[in-house]
């Protein structure tokens, strides 16, 4: 509608699914070729999760399944990490943690995923590249490549405590804000 105003929006916050959202639980199909397209879209879910605040996001959650993920670990949001088509080629050892997700707000549980991790994925140039990680990193690939397979964090928990979520969130007219500071990592 306002095609002079659009040239100059470089990025947008975009809408973030809630569970037990279905669409939440879509197979998210491989990027065929980053372009810029696929550029744009991993701005947009960059600035989403530094807005929200979380360490985490996959584009299933803003309702785009492709398997995208953007992560940023770090304290200042200095580090932010893209992972096109990525692929967990080696788990290792175990960990313990609780976890947040943007999807599921207000809601922390502890997860118990692999200890140490490689993963093989492109960046935002299309560039192949391997990463290894351990401890908090690793956590949130694992999470956001469950996301890319329709899984999210609560399918750990035992059935009575996803039921209390997902009365919890149902009841909700509103998406409640992530309340500040979360007490575990949201992603
Ligand atoms: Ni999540």
């Amino acid at each position: 509608m306002i095609p002079f105003v659009s040239s100059f929006i470089k990025m947008a916050i975009l809408d973030v699914l809630t569970y037990p959202d279905p669409r939440l639980r879509k197979q998210a199909d491989p990027v065929e070729s980053v372009d810029d397209v696929v550029r744009q879209l991993v701005d947009d879910m960059a600035e989403t999760m530094y807005a929200a605040p979380g360490i985490g996001l996959a584009a299933v959650q803003v309702n785009v399944p492709k398997r995208v993920i953007v992560i940023d670990i770090s304290e200042d949001q200095s580090d932010l990490k893209v992972f096109i088509n990525p692929e967990i080629t080696e788990k290792s050892g175990e960990q313990e943690s609780e976890e947040g997700c943007l999807s599921v707000p207000g809601v922390y549980a502890p997860v118990t995923r692999a200890n140490s991790i490689v993963v093989n994925a492109l960046d935002r140039n299309g560039t192949e590249f391997k990463l290894e990680s351990t401890g908090m990193l690793a956590v949130c690939i694992q999470h956001e490549v469950d996301h890319l397979d329709g899984k999210v964090f609560v399918d750990y928990l035992s059935r009575l405590k996803q039921e209390r979520i997902r009365k919890k969130l149902s009841k909700q007219a509103r998406r409640q804000p992530t309340p500040l500071p979360s007490p575990a990592p949201v992603m």
